[in-house]
């Protein structure tokens, strides 16, 4: 079960790849004011109109999620979390957390069989893998601080396409069709994506337009309280789960101050714990910033072998250190200390691979004991927000709610169930990441915004699990150091190293033979026959002459708009 949940989640992540190895140059939408870079052109639309409605970027950030919940069903959500990471345009930075949480009957060993081991599938699958819903409280967190327009101005796109219908696309169908066994695994009744798709079929959803009609009519009560509330938390016990309404009344999204740090005169602002994005990638970045890159070819092996020797130790790191801040202590500054970085890399040698058994998680000082979804927004004001979010893999736990309309994500999955027994994205945790009632499991999203001279660069994210961190890196070096232009920097073949398994992920045919021969005689394993993509990055990059180029990632259907 687990194999199968695995290969159907891995090809749902990243199937139809296109990798870019050509050398032209390649340039994304560029406008003059603003944009908005999501997964789906028809959600990026609305993202954009309501931009030129006089929205500002949290308007259309509350329009683009809701339409990415009606439009892109595999992970835009109503029934997951997320986090956001804003820049306003007078400098302010922060972010919001609106992951979800361990219900409050959750217990540390809870997908272990009575002889300890984990049962397979189940953190990622069903009904016991959903963690507590954070979408919606973070949609009207941000609207209230930041909001400008009416939210049921914000909304109303997406009840209208939700009742209406949308045309599916090829990859849509493609991904929907590999899912109905699944779909009928997961639920006691037939959910209505449970048919065969084609490219252009209309698909509606009057269940879920009637649940985004109550969150119009009574905010955030709409969905965490009545009659949402309950269609939620009596199909949960029907199919035998824990969340119940007292779970969903408690759940709160916490604004969390953002991981802030330089990388050659750029300063990079990313995502906190819960999410080990913002940590993992000042770590990588400051590893690999004593080197000259502009005397390293882009994407040779010198290059594939520096990351990669920075990656380890830092997901190293990850799996020992990093969980839920408000219920673990994590040393964050020891951790992304100038000085912890370079005894980390003390151990590189040009000369050979670190083999990862060798590599454990560092002494820091004071210490003591597919799919997820990104979208980008620059506003005509020069506000910028960067969320990513997610349901975790393809269309979450499969759960569907009945009579409600939305998926139930498979968050669940991304505790670590047993020390060092692996994840789906074969990420391994330890007590930081343990199971406990109320805490937020720890994510890779990485939502990121770079300033550049006190002004705003770029804004970037992405989904694809633990390879998110690695995408999001190779993204800010390809425009810093190797001064791409946006798309030409989003369709650049990536690669990943996450410590464990001790390989490189490649994607297919986007490295030269000489680049992977040399890689293998340093002693690297390279994964890339079946190896997927890596990534679907959706990303905005301020140009010097003000305006707006759009990284749109060719690896989906994303899609960037604006004027
Ligand atoms: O929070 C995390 O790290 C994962 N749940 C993200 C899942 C993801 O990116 C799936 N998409 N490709």
């Amino acid at each position: 079960m687990r194999k199968i949940i695995l290969a159907l989640t891995i090809s749902l992540l990243f199937f139809n790849c296109k990798t870019n190895s050509k050398k032209e140059k390649i340039t994304g939408l560029i406008t003059e004011k603003a944009m908005v870079v999501s997964a789906r052109e028809e959600a990026s639309k609305i993202g954009s109109d309501i931009l030129k409605k006089g929205g500002n970027a949290y308007d259309a950030m509350v329009a683009t999620q809701l339409a990415l919940a009606v439009v892109y069903p595999v992970a835009g959500n109503i029934g997951g979390g997320g986090f956001m990471v804003y820049r306003t345009n007078n400098g302010k930075t922060g972010a919001l957390d609106f992951r979800e949480k361990a219900p409050l009957n959750a217990s540390k060993d809870m997908y272990l069989d009575t002889e300890g081991n984990v049962i397979p599938g189940k953190s990622s699958f069903g009904i016991h893998s959903v963690g507590v819903p954070g979408t919606i409280a973070g949609l009207f967190e941000v609207h209230h601080k930041f909001g400008g327009l009416p939210f049921k101005d914000l909304i109303q796109p997406a009840i209208d396409m939700a009742r209406e219908g949308f045309k599916v696309t090829n990859k849509q169908a493609i991904a929907l069709n590999l899912t109905r066994k699944l779909f009928e695994k997961a639920n006691n009744y037939k959910v209505l994506f449970d048919k065969e798709w084609k490219k252009g079929d209309l698909l509606k959803q009057e269940e879920l337009a009637q649940t985004l009609e109550r969150i119009r009519d009574n905010g955030q009560d709409g969905f965490y309280k009545g009659k949402t509330a309950q269609l939620f938390v009596d199909y949960v016990k029907e199919l035998g789960g824990i969340i119940s309404l007292k779970d969903l009344e408690k759940y709160r999204a916490i604004w969390r101050k953002p991981i802030t740090f330089n990388y050659k005169n750029h300063k990079i602002i990313s995502m906190n714990l819960p999410a080990s994005g913002g940590i993992c990638l000042a770590q990588i970045l400051k590893s690999i910033a004593p080197f000259d890159l502009t005397k390293i070819a882009h994407n040779s092996s010198k290059y594939v072998q520096l990351l990669t020797e920075a990656e380890r130790r830092s997901y190293a790191d990850r799996a020992h250190y990093l969980g839920d801040i408000d219920f673990v202590n994590v040393q964050i500054d020891s951790l992304i200390a100038a000085s912890y970085i370079k005894k980390r890399m003390n151990s590189f040698s040009w000369d050979k691979a670190t083999k990862s058994s060798e590599v454990s998680h560092g002494a820091i000082l004071g210490h003591e004991s597919d799919q997820t979804t990104h979208y980008s927004i620059v506003d005509q004001f020069g506000n910028a927000v960067s969320v990513t979010t997610t349901l975790n893999t393809g269309y979450g736990s499969k759960v569907l709610v009945k009579g409600a309309g939305f998926f139930l994500n498979n968050e669940m999955d991304d505790f670590s169930a047993k020390p060092g027994v692996p994840n789906v994205y074969g990420l391994v945790g330890s007590k930081a990441n343990a199971i406990a009632p109320e805490k937020r499991m720890l994510s890779s999203m990485t939502p990121t915004i770079v300033e550049k001279d006190g002004k705003l660069k770029m804004v970037l994210g992405t989904p694809g699990g633990s390879t998110i961190i690695t995408s999001v890196l190779q993204n800010i070096i390809n425009i810093v150091d190797y001064k791409m232009g946006m798309q030409e920097s989003v369709n650049k073949a990536r690669f990943h190293h996450q410590w464990l398994p001790d390989n490189i992920r490649m994607e297919p045919n986007g490295f030269d033979s000489t680049t992977k021969d040399n890689l293998k005689e340093l002693g690297y394993e390279l994964v890339e026959r079946n190896s997927l993509i890596i990534g679907r990055v959706d990303a905005i990059l301020m140009l010097p002459n003000g305006k707006l180029e759009g990284g749109a990632d060719p690896r989906g259907d994303d899609k960037a708009v604006g004027f």
